[in-house]
């Protein structure tokens, strides 16, 4: 199949770009389309109201990416992706995580099989599970309940509850016995190492979260924990009938789609919590990989969250395609980096909850899209998944947005920010200050973005200044606003961005629901470390990795 870019949408775009790619944004705001591009670019669905008039673009420009869109099949596409078709073709699976949020009253037939009812008996194991953690009932070997929760776990294993758990820790539920949640995921130990110099092994349970279970960072984080607890419990404890199964069977809950593995490892069948291989790991949050958040915002919170990303699924089956959030963010996105050259992209949220946002999108957007290779195995001949990075909005003011405002790189920025807050707070001064602080921050929000925009414009004429002192603007950027953060709206909000990944993944024709791109360094590693450890094998070394490990070996024998 010829690729996307020879087709007659891609090259009209092509020409298009040669004109309207000149022109400056301010140029656009003064003579807009019809005088109101706030109206023209700005859609709404599930809670977030999505801005994309500061992109360098028109309306004609929007009519011939929606060509390229059709042209593309995505239309199609979005329907194979939601019946369960096996999307994923380099590992022969569909990529089903929009199953995980259907409503326990929907089926979805896949293979003669409907997965609906697996969905929610998984669901109501994590439900028992909470709830006995939620009531004390959850003891460890020694008989006192458990206080913390440690996840090991990482890229999808992780990220995605870390997020999750600390955009909604103002949702914790009122419960008998609250537990705390830690994440530790690098390899290095150092966030564990932390976790096992301050915790009670009594009153600490893990949850081993590994889809594959052979993921090396996570298993050596796992075996610390677990001679952590035997020596302190077992070998060093002084309580009659404490033993090693028990500890390992009171304090260890395993999530992954290998129960053999998982049993091998020492968790026992009764806690652990299976998902599929049509789940991926970065799109997995949404079932039992979600433990920490449940544990975090109770079960409730966590259905209001699948209910949001459900909404969200149902708009990007039924809404047109100019109207579908997914379908116009993502066809921003390939005029940025395939018309105008725009190849990096950064992800500012202003809201402190959203901490992790960027760091969560960054494998989303990276480990899906970063592909060079077609679904029909040709090199593609154009760029795929731009550079994307992020931080706080606040914070990256005071960071890297001199590069935004003065570089040399041309850059799309999406600003992220939640309309209503704070408008909670039971005390009416603390509550002045704080809303105060909230309408101070959307100043800033939407400040920058229009700065970015206009550049020297932004201001009245002061009169000549030094070319130091000047704003060119022409950065694009999109703001995406949710009425207020819930569980309901970030489940959307992610639900948005999952979705936008796979309308550009099906433009570019690539597959953005496998990862081979990371395994040759998972194997390199593994024989680099023999080589470490066995002080040998260093012939066949590049000079640089010989003298590295070198290195080595002598600060070990120093
Ligand atoms: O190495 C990349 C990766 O495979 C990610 O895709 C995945 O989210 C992460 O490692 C963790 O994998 P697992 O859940 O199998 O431990």
């Amino acid at each position: 199949m010829a690729q996307i870019d020879q087709t007659p949408a891609w090259q009209a775009l092509v020409e298009h770009a040669g004109t309207v790619g000149k022109l400056h944004l301010r140029d656009m705001f003064r003579t807009g389309d019809d005088g109101d591009r706030y109206r023209q670019f700005s859609r709404e669905a599930a809670g977030l109201r999505l801005d994309l008039s500061k992109q360098r673009w028109q309306g004609d420009t929007l009519e011939l990416l929606l060509e390229l869109a059709r042209d593309a099949g995505v239309p199609e596409a979005i329907e194979r992706l939601l019946s369960g078709e096996r999307v994923n073709i380099s590992e022969g699976r569909p990529a089903l995580h929009t199953a995980l949020r259907l409503p326990a009253d929907a089926s979805l037939m896949v293979d003669g099989e409907d997965l609906v009812p697996a969905v929610h008996a998984t669901l109501a194991q994590m439900d028992s599970m909470v709830d006995r953690l939620h009531a004390g009932q959850w003891r460890g070997a020694t008989g006192k309940s458990i206080r913390d929760v440690v996840n090991l776990g990482v890229g999808g294993s992780d990220l995605g509850p870390l997020m999750v758990t600390h955009a909604l820790s103002d949702f914790r539920p009122d419960v008998a016995h609250p537990v705390e949640v830690h994440f530790a995921s690098t390899m290095d130990g150092s966030q564990l190492a932390d976790y096992l110099s301050r915790f009670n092994p009594e009153t600490t349970l893990f949850v081993l979260s590994s889809k594959s279970f052979t993921t090396i960072d996570t298993l050596s984080n796992a075996n610390t924990a677990r001679d952590w607890l035997v020596n302190r419990l077992v070998t060093h404890g002084h309580q009659e009938g404490v033993d090693a199964e028990l500890v390992m069977h009171q304090h260890f809950i395993g999530v992954s789609a290998s129960p053999d593995k998982m049993s091998e490892w020492g968790i026992a069948a009764d806690h652990q919590l299976e998902f599929w291989e049509w789940v991926g790991g970065r799109y997995s949050l949404w079932g039992a990989i979600g433990l920490p958040i449940a544990l975090v915002i109770g079960m409730e919170g966590f259905r209001r969250l699948l209910a949001g990303a459900h909404a969200m699924d149902h708009h990007f089956q039924t809404a047109a395609m100019q109207d579908n959030l997914p379908v116009v963010l993502a066809l921003a996105g390939i005029w940025n980096n395939n018309f105008l050259d725009i190849r990096a992209h950064s992800i500012l949220p202003y809201d402190g909850r959203l901490e992790y946002f960027a760091a969560y999108l960054e494998q989303l957007e990276m480990e899906s899209n970063g592909k060079s290779v077609t679904n029909d195995g040709d090199s593609v001949d154009y760029s795929t998944c731009p550079v994307l990075w992020g931080q706080l909005g606040p914070n990256a003011q005071h960071a890297f947005y001199q590069l935004l405002h003065q570089g040399t790189q041309a850059v799309e920025c999406d600003f992220i920010a939640p309309l209503a807050r704070y408008d909670d707070v039971a005390d009416p001064a603390t509550r002045a200050h704080l809303m105060g602080q909230h309408r101070l921050t959307l100043a800033n929000c939407f400040a920058q973005s229009r700065v970015l925009m206009l550049g020297d414009d932004a201001i009245a004429d002061d009169g000549p200044r030094p070319e130091h002192k000047r704003y060119r603007g022409n950065q694009p950027s999109t703001t995406l606003l949710l009425e207020r953060l819930t569980p309901e709206t970030l489940g959307a909000l992610i639900a948005l961005y999952e979705h936008k990944v796979f309308v550009q993944a099906t433009i570019w024709g690539i597959n953005p629901f496998d990862q081979w791109g990371v395994e040759l360094g998972k194997k390199i590693a593994n024989e680099t470390r023999d080589i470490i450890e066995g002080r040998q094998g260093l012939d066949d070394m590049d000079a640089s990795t010989r003298g590295l490990i070198e290195a080595t070996w002598r600060a070990a024998d120093e």
